[in-house]
């Protein structure tokens, strides 16, 4: 049985993940607009995977007899000066996420929702992992160069990512 507090947090993350696909959909589409095709297909495998944190949540928040209240999406950016400034706004939208997550937690512990905290240890290693995987990217584009070849073999690395996979239901 979740509070009305958590159910409420629950269901903002619910809205951030869905934002964070919809904003990773745009970093695909100005890829596309400038062909980078390799960094497209890297974001649209991210904007999936962020799908699937949302239906992760989304799913928890069904299978402990809360309510999911959908929120309307807002619009994303829809341009960034280069790949790295690009990757660097998608470093620090993954910042901001890891916060709303510890935040959600710190929630859970203080209203002893050890159920919810327990689904939440999985955002918070994925979280990790994202930091990690794209303060990686630009680190490498910096060492490369953000233009010319650097630029060119970053995008045919990152058109080698794997289809994610949905994460287990709790
Ligand atoms: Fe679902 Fe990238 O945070």
């Amino acid at each position: 049985m979740l509070s009305a507090k958590m159910q409420d947090a629950l269901n903002t993350q619910i809205h951030e993940e869905f934002f964070s696909s919809y904003l990773y959909l745009s970093m695909a589409a100005w890829c596309e607009s400038n062909n980078f095709d390799g960094f497209a297909h890297w974001m649209r495998m991210q904007a999936q995977e962020e799908l699937f944190h949302a239906m992760k949540l989304y799913d928890y928040v069904n299978a402990v007899g809360g309510k999911v209240v959908l929120k309307g999406v807002d619009a994303p950016e829809t341009k960034w000066n280069s790949p790295l400034a690009m990757f660097e706004a998608s470093l620090a939208h993954e910042q901001f996420m890891t916060k709303n997550i510890n935040a959600i937690v710190d929630i859970a512990h203080q209203e002893k929702d050890h159920a919810t905290d327990n689904m939440l240890q999985w955002f918070i290693s994925e979280q990790v992992e994202e930091e990690a995987t794209v303060d990686s990217i630009c680190g490498k584009l910096k060492m490369l160069g953000d233009t010319g070849h650097g630029i060119f073999m970053m995008d045919r690395e990152l058109d080698a990512r794997a289809a994610p996979t949905p994460p287990a239901a709790e």
